[in-house]
C-alpha cells in the first residue's frame, strides 16, 4: 500500500505504483487545479511540492513534474497541490502577488507558478532574487508575458527577507505563506511507516527519462522504486569521492563538501534542465539514460570515474564510465543489475576541472555540445588529461586519443590547438535538430578552447587560438 499526505489529507492506496503522480491527483482524487501540459517536464503546469522529514526532524520540500513523478515516489511524503495552499478565505503570499502584478490571463501556467513560488518560500536559507527566479525556470507561461511574473516573484522575494529561520513553519503561516495544517505535517509524516518496498517491475529512479515516454504504459504497472536499495549519499574519504547513484543534481550542486572540490559546481549544473528536473534527475538514470549529452556522464567521464555495478545476488563488479557506454544506447549493463555507485579520486591542487554547454535555449534544454575537463599539471607539463565531449558521437565520448597525445607536453597555445585538431578526427558528429555537422565541430572546438581560456587565462588568448 501507498501511504502518504496529499495537502491536509492522509492518503491510503493500492493504486499501482508506476501510476504518475499527476494522474493519481487528477483523475483518483479529483484534483484538477494541478494540470497536464506537456506531459514531457517541459512546462511546470503540474508542478507539486514533496516535503520529507530529514535527519534532523525539519521538513525539506522540493518542487516536482508530477506528470514525471511515479506514485511510489509520493510514498511517506507530504505532497502538497495548488489546492493545499489555500487560506481560509484568502489568497496565499504567492497567489496575492501574482494576483498584484496582473501575471495570469488564461490561467493555466498559474497553479505551477504559484506552487513553485510557495515551494521557495518553504525553503530553509534565506533566498534572493536570483533564487526565485531559478525557482521559477520549469514553468513556462503561454499568454502573459514573464515581466509581470517577475515582478510577482520579487514581490514574494522581498516579503521572505524578515523570515525567522529559527521558526519557519510558523512564521509562514503566520504571514500568510501558507495554511496552518503545515505545522501539524512531521508529526503526521513521523507515523507512516518507511517499510513498504516498491520491488517488482522496471526499475525508476526520478522517472524524468522514463516517464517522458512510458508514464501511459505505467499507469497500470507495479515499479521497482531505485530509493528503495539504491544509494544516495555524497561520501568523502582521503583521496576518493563515492556518489550514490541515487543521488540527483540539486543534491550535487547543494554539497558544500563537493563544492569545497568544484567550487563552480552551481554554475556548471545550473545548465542541466530546470529546477524540478534536477530535483527528481539521477546521475544512474543519466548514466542508463545513455544520451550521448547526457550531462551528468560527460561531467563524470572527465572524472574519470569507476562505476559499481550490483547484481540480483549482490555481486558487485567495478568497470570505468568510459567503458561503461558502448554503441547508441547500448552499455555494459545486463537486465538483473543496477548501478549502485561510482566513485572518483578527489582533485588536488594541481588539478582544474572545468564543463562547458551549448543548448539552444539556457535553460531546461539538453546541450547541442557538451564537455568537460579535467586537467593535472607539474609545474606547466601535463601529467594527466580526462576530456569528454558530448554531441558528436553516439555515445558520451571520452577522448582517448587527444588525452593520449596531452599527456607529458608543456602547456601551451601551440600544444591545445595541435591536441584540437585531434580531437576533430576523433569526433564524428552528425547533423540533426540540435545543429548541422559543421555547427558541431565549430562549437566542439569552441568549447575546448573556452575550458583552456577559462582555467589558465594568463597563459592564453582567444586570439592566439582561433587566429
Ligand atoms: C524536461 C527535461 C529536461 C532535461 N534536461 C536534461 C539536461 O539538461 N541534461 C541532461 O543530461 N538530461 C536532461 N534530461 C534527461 C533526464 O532528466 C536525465 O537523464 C536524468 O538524469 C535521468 O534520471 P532519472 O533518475 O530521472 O531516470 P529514470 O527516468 O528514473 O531512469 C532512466 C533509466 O535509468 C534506469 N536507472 C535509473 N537508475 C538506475 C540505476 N541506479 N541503475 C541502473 N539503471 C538505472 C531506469 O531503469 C531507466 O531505464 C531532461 C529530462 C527532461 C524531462
Ligand atoms: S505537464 Fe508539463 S511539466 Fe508536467
Ligand atoms: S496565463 Fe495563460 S499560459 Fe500563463
Amino acid at each position: 500500500m501507498i501511504e502518504f499526505i496529499l495537502n491536509d489529507k492522509k492518503v491510503q492506496t493500492e493504486a499501482k505504483s508506476g501510476m504518475s503522480l499527476l494522474h493519481f491527483i487528477r483523475e483518483e482524487q479529483g484534483l484538477k487545479g494541478t494540470k497536464a501540459g506537456c506531459k514531457e517536464g517541459d512546462c511546470g503546469a503540474c508542478t507539486v511540492l514533496s516535503g520529507s522529514l530529514h535527519k534532523d526532524n525539519k521538513l525539506h520540500y522540493v518542487s516536482l513534474t508530477s506528470c514525471l513523478t511515479p506514485l511510489a515516489n509520493a510514498h511517506g511524503k507530504h505532497i502538497v497541490t495548488v489546492e493545499g495552499i489555500n487560506l481560509t478565505n484568502k489568497l496565499n503570499i504567492a497567489q496575492q502577488s501574482m494576483h498584484n502584478n496582473f501575471a495570469t490571463q488564461c490561467g493555466y501556467c498559474t497553479p505551477g507558478f504559484v506552487i513553485s513560488l510557495t515551494g521557495l518560500s518553504l525553503r530553509e536559507k534565506p533566498v534572493t532574487y536570483t533564487d526565485s527566479l531559478n525557482a521559477l525556470s520549469g514553468n513556462i507561461c503561454r499568454c502573459t508575458g514573464y515581466k509581470s511574473i517577475e515582478k510577482a516573484a520579487k514581490e514574494v522575494t522581498e516579503k521572505l527577507q524578515k523570515k525567522n529561520h529559527h521558526d519557519s513553519l510558523n512564521w509562514l503561516v503566520k504571514n500568510k505563506f501558507i495554511p496552518d495544517y503545515f505545522t501539524d505535517i512531521p508529526a503526521r509524516l513521523r507515523e507512516i511507516k518507511n517499510e513498504q518496498s516498491f520491488t517488482e517491475g522496471v526499475l525508476v529512479s526520478g522517472g524524468t527519462d522514463l516517464y517522458v515516454k512510458h508514464a501511459d504504459a505505467l499507469l497500470d504497472q507495479e515499479i521497482q522504486k531505485a530509493s528503495d536499495f539504491v544509494p544516495d549519499k555524497i561520501l568523502f574519504s582521503n583521496t576518493k569521492c563515492k556518489i550514490g547513484a541515487g543521488v540527483n543534481v540539486t543534491n550535487l550542486m547543494e554539497n558544500c563538501e563537493f563544492a569545497r572540490y568544484f567550487p563552480y559546481v552551481k554554475s556548471h549544473l545550473k545548465l542541466v534542465s530546470s529546477e524540478p528536473i534536477r530535483n527528481m534527475a539521477s546521475i544512474g538514470g543519466n548514466f542508463v539514460n545513455a544520451s550521448p549529452i547526457g550531462d551528468m556522464s560527460i561531467f563524470f567521464l572527465a572524472l574519470n570515474s569507476s562505476l559499481y555495478i550490483q547484481s540480483s545476488i549482490g555481486a558487485i563488479r567495478e568497470i570505468l564510465l568510459k567503458d561503461f557506454f558502448l554503441d547508441y544506447k547500448k552499455m555494459d549493463l545486463q537486465d538483473h543489475e543496477f548501478i549502485q555507485h561510482i566513485s572518483f579520486e578527489i582533485p588536488d591542487q594541481n588539478t582544474y576541472f572545468n564543463f562547458e554547454k551549448v543548448s539552444k535555449r539556457t535553460h531546461l534544454d539538453i546541450a547541442s555540445v557538451n564537455t568537460a575537463l579535467n586537467i593535472k599539471l607539474n609545474d606547466n607539463i601535463i601529467k594527466e588529461t580526462h576530456i569528454a565531449v558530448g554531441g558528436v558521437a553516439a555515445i558520451p565520448k571520452y577522448l582517448n586519443q587527444t588525452n593520449t597525445y596531452l599527456k607529458g607536453k608543456k602547456l601551451t597555445v601551440s600544444t591545445i590547438i595541435a591536441a584540437q585538431d585531434i580531437m576533430q578526427k576523433e569526433i564524428s558528429p552528425i547533423s540533426d535538430v540540435r545543429g548541422t555537422e559543421t555547427y558541431k565541430r565549430l562549437l566542439a572546438r569552441q568549447l575546448f578552447y573556452a575550458h583552456f581560456l577559462k582555467l589558465f587565462p594568463n597563459l592564453f588568448k582567444l586570439k592566439d587560438l582561433v587566429a
